[in-house]
């Protein structure tokens, strides 16, 4: 058996390690809310207060379970505050270097029994392990976006990961009322080496001018019965983590196929990240989303 999980550390405060933070904390998870300024922590936790007030308004929680669970969750500027956590949850940049620094300073402040978890989309859990002081007790935990929407968690065993973590892992999410997928460890796993690809290609129809971004993305939406077109899922996933998921598939199985489309390079390097930077495929600035080719 594997120990169980009553506090969970989060570490990111973005979109993804808000939702997280979101739905530990209303499953009666204790929270403790990490990420590199106490600016960007009390940015996650206005976060989360929006997400469930919103959640109250259309009567999916009460205003009473929303005060509860805010209450669960604590920052945590240090690593040593996360001391305490039974499973701590990495939820930083899509960056293997920075997943990396992550594990290595964080290990040392955590209990020898603690779970480490990564959420990370396309980087490989074994190597990710490897920067840690206990790959048995490693595990990529994968949520989608946004997190308290989405009922799909993949879970990925890194070859060292043992049955006592995976144990624990799978309860958790089943706590959390979500169902979980195991996936091998290969690049971007199931759904992202599946959908990435795809979105990829959306934008190789916008780059080589088969199509705007209106008509490719009304096309998927009505002819293939997406609920959201390709560009506007990239720009609510961030260029950047799509523009990274690429890369990985495309130096982790060393095919063209999945080739980065120079145009989302372009989007990237331009700090047009999609909704998270007002700019993507679409401007966010205005009322209304407008295509921005
Ligand atoms: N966006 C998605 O649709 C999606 C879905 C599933 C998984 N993911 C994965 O979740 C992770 C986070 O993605 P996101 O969309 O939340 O990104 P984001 O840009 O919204 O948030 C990343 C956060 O990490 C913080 N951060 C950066 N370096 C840090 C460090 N050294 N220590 C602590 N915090 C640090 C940043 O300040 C930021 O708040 C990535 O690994 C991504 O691949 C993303």
């Amino acid at each position: 058996m594997g120990i169980t999980i009553r506090t969970v550390g989060v570490i990111g405060a973005g979109q993804m390690g808000s939702g997280i933070a979101h739905v530990c904390s209303l499953a009666g998870f204790d929270v403790r809310l990490h990420d590199i300024s106490e600016e960007r922590i009390n940015t996650g936790l206005a976060t989360i207060n929006g997400n469930m007030a919103r959640q109250v308004a259309k009567e999916v929680i009460t205003d009473a379970a929303r005060r509860e669970a805010l209450e669960r969750i604590q920052p945590a500027p240090t690593y040593d505050d996360l001391g305490a956590c039974d499973l701590v949850i990495e939820a930083a940049t899509e960056n293997e270097e920075v997943k990396r620094k992550i594990f290595t300073n964080l290990c040392p402040s955590l209990r020898p029994d603690a779970i480490v978890a990564t959420n990370t989309s396309s980087i490989s859990i074994t190597r990710l392990a490897a920067a840690t002081d206990r790959p048995e007790k490693f595990i990529g935990i994968h949520f989608m976006n946004p997190v308290p929407l989405m009922q799909l968690v993949e879970l990925i065993r890194g070859i060292a990961t043992e049955d006592p973590t995976y144990e624990s892992a799978k309860e958790f999410i089943s706590k959390l009322g979500k169902t979980a997928t195991v996936s091998e460890d290969f690049p971007a796993f199931i759904v992202n080496r599946i959908l990435l690809p795809m979105i990829n290609e959306a934008i190789y129809t916008l780059y080589e001018g088969v199509g705007s971004v209106d008509a490719i993305d009304t096309a998927m939406r009505l002819g293939a019965n997406h609920p959201m077109g390709p560009l506007q899922l990239a720009d609510f996933i961030g260029l950047d983590t799509c523009l990274s998921i690429m890369q990985v598939l495309h130096e982790g199985l060393a095919d063209s196929k999945y080739r980065p489309c120079p145009l989302l390079v372009k989007y990237v390097e331009a700090g047009w990240l999609g909704r998270k930077a007002k700019r993507g495929f679409y401007d966010y600035r205005g009322e209304k989303p407008v295509p921005t080719r």
